[in-house]
């Protein structure tokens, strides 16, 4: 497999939650409420997914490793858009994640900014996504040879390896906060 191949296969799970945020949007406007335990699950799946598992794999190793190609102008100013974008991503989910907490609190007057995150988010990625898999991935590849390219696959599979364990080790590590030390 070439190294786009896990981005892209990552790309039509990201899509696949996008219909869910819109079918929840849709439901939120009908039912006037929302789904606090959704909205935390897609928050979830945003930051630890999304963000932390396939952006980390875009900026931490293909971008870095791209820093080092003679890019032309155009590839150089997409991917600087692309992390701009990825900027958006992380503070549009943290805008979703605080007003879920203020919902569950008793907000319920901000079911309308919740509906409005939910459908900014629905038409951000697509069209993050589209210019990656249409316009930023394949150009990008011809400046890797073949065992750059491998090497390249190797590291996503270990960036990969270590998500369920950093994962777990900070939700460990938050709430032995309140612990007393051993
Ligand atoms: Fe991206
Ligand atoms: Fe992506």
């Amino acid at each position: 497999m070439k190294p786009i191949g896990p981005l892209m296969i990552e790309h039509r799970l990201i899509e696949r939650m996008i219909r869910l945020l819109k079918a929840e949007s849709e439901r939120a406007s009908n039912d006037d409420s929302i789904s606090s335990a959704f909205i935390d699950g897609a928050v979830d799946f945003f930051r630890t997914y999304a963000d932390r598992t396939h952006h980390g794999k875009e900026e931490d190793i293909l971008f870095i490793e791209l820093q080092d190609k003679d890019l032309p102008e155009d590839l150089k100013s997409t991917m600087d858009l692309l992390i701009e974008q990825h900027r958006y991503a992380r503070r549009t989910v943290g805008a979703l994640a605080d007003a879920n907490k203020a919902y569950q609190e008793g907000e319920t007057d901000l079911l309308k900014d919740m509906r409005s995150i939910l459908d900014n988010l629905a038409e951000f990625y697509p069209r993050h996504i589209e210019i990656e898999d249409k316009h930023f991935f394949i150009p990008c590849l011809d400046y890797f040879d073949q065992g750059e390219q491998d090497a390249m696959l190797q590291t996503f599979y270990d960036f990969d390896r270590k998500m369920i364990h950093e994962k777990y080790g900070i939700f460990v590590e938050t709430f032995e906060i309140d612990l007393p030390k051993p």
